[in-house]
């Protein structure tokens, strides 16, 4: 075993774990949003919400994509605390002024939708221009809150993944592709 990815708190062995998405997929899908999004929003200036902490490699890698003017905001969102699944309670922190811009949130994953639910509803009630969702992974589960999703990067499993800013216990964000960990 080599001790290097070996995490010594949960001893997980992150070389093990099977890719679901390679770092090369990931590039590859998210120049095609980039130019879907950038042909969509042609002559308009878009305004980005990114939803931390998952969505801050996603961001990173979209907005360098882009070929129309942007601005680029974060919120602070929280529901896992330290679980596997979704504590059902969404904790949002910001100082975010939307009102009259096209603004389009970007997150890591629709789960069970509670999280965009609340980002949405949020952003919602500052009279945006427009208001649009992009999920770089959507997982096929039943029960899912019901959104409007308009830029998907792909759709999964239900399984519970790590990597490319998507966390277990705060751990693996840093994995530059997208691993199962069940
Ligand atoms: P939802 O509110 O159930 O849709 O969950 C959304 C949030 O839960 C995401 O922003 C992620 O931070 C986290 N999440 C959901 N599924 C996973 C997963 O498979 N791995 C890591 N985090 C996840
Ligand atoms: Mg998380």
């Amino acid at each position: 075993m080599n001790d290097v990815n070996l995490n010594p708190e949960t001893q997980t062995d992150v070389s093990k774990l099977e890719v679901l998405i390679s770092r090369q997929q990931l590039q590859e899908r998210i120049r095609e949003l980039g130019q879907t999004i950038s042909a969509d929003y042609k002559n308009r200036e878009l305004d980005l919400v990114g939803v931390l902490k998952g969505g801050f490699i996603f961001l990173a890698d979209l907005v360098r994509e882009l070929e129309i003017p942007c601005r680029i905001h974060f919120l602070q969102a929280s529901s896992y605390q330290n679980r596997k699944t979704s504590s059902g309670v969404v904790r949002l922190s910001h100082d975010l002024q939307l009102s009259g811009k096209h603004v389009m949130v970007v997150e890591d994953i629709y789960d069970t939708g509670l999280t965009l639910q609340r980002v949405f509803e949020d952003l919602q009630s500052q009279s945006p221009a427009s208001l649009e969702i992009c999920t770089l992974l959507s997982k096929k589960i039943e029960g899912k809150v019901p959104l409007d999703v308009k830029y998907t990067g792909f759709e999964i499993e239900n399984r519970f993944v790590i990597g490319y800013g998507l966390d277990y216990a705060e751990r693996y964000r840093e994995i530059p592709d997208i691993v199962c960990m069940d």
